[in-house]
């Protein structure tokens, strides 16, 4: 991670598992370490049905909260969707879009993700957007491309001032919840590949200050090697992000 440029950021998934009690109890747990953290940018992802509860958990904390999906339209009959301008209403200010389990599970082909990055930056929020690829387009080689073809979608119609708002997540799909990590080095080479397209499309400038995290398999163990890599900006965790101890753990491995 490149400290001159960039602020790291960790960043929680927790995916669908924490309900309003159990959020409760992870920011109690994590309190006071939560409200020290000045050397990254942290951002916890609970379920919608949590929002409320992790907004409220976090004041005082040097936390932001984030929604782990939203809809691309701002209201109307979309049973079991949730707009950007609800989620801005809650105080919630970052959105995971594009996650691989959005796309895979969920059917989320590349244009609705295009547009739920439009909108959601439309409505303040600030999107992390997933790209990754399968294991079966690594061995195939077509790692860049895959990676390049969700990006110039993604952000197809995004200024350059809106950009700056946005953070990368590289997740490759076979290394998320497999134990499986990609090493340094490997994703290392995503992030930076990103980094160029970023810095072809926005420019260097914005290029040296766009966060690229990393995700899949990230852990207390493993945090570190990953974030002394110079392309990879921080990470989106998810398995690990649920156990306080090891959330605080990597955190602090961020601070380097
Ligand atoms: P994992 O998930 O850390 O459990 O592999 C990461 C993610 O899906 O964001």
């Amino acid at each position: 991670m490149n400290k001159r440029y960039r602020k790291a950021v960790v960043a929680a998934n927790w995916k669908m598992n924490n309900g309003p009690e159990a959020t409760k109890a992870f920011f109690l747990s994590l309190r006071s370490f939560l409200h020290d953290v000045n050397w990254c940018k942290v951002i916890v992802a609970p379920p919608f049905v949590s929002l409320p509860t992790a907004v409220k958990a976090a004041r005082g904390c040097k936390v932001e909260i984030a929604a782990q999906n939203c809809y691309c339209e701002d209201s109307g009959a979309y049973t079991g969707e949730v707009s950007c301008a609800m989620l801005s209403e809650l105080g919630v200010k970052y959105v995971i879009i594009g996650h691989s389990e959005r796309r895979r599970i969920f059917g989320e082909g590349l244009e609705l993700i295009r547009k739920k990055v439009e909108k959601a930056l439309e409505s303040g929020l600030h999107p992390i957007l997933c790209v990754g690829e399968t294991l079966d387009e690594r061995q195939n080689g077509i790692t860049g491309e895959v990676l390049l073809t969700q990006l110039k979608t993604a952000l197809k119609n995004v200024t350059a001032d809106d950009m700056r708002r946005i953070i990368i997540a590289y997740e490759p799909v076979w290394a998320i919840g497999t134990g499986n990590n990609a090493t340094p080095l490997e994703a290392n080479q995503a992030c930076e590949h990103i980094r160029d397209w970023v810095r072809e499309k926005y420019g260097a400038r914005l290029a040296r200050g766009v966060s690229i995290l990393y995700g899949g398999s990230l852990n207390d163990k493993n945090a570190s090697s990953l974030f002394s890599m110079p392309d990879i900006d921080g990470g989106l965790i998810g398995g690990a992000s649920l156990i306080p101890d090891k959330f605080e753990k990597i955190t602090k491995e961020a601070n380097i």
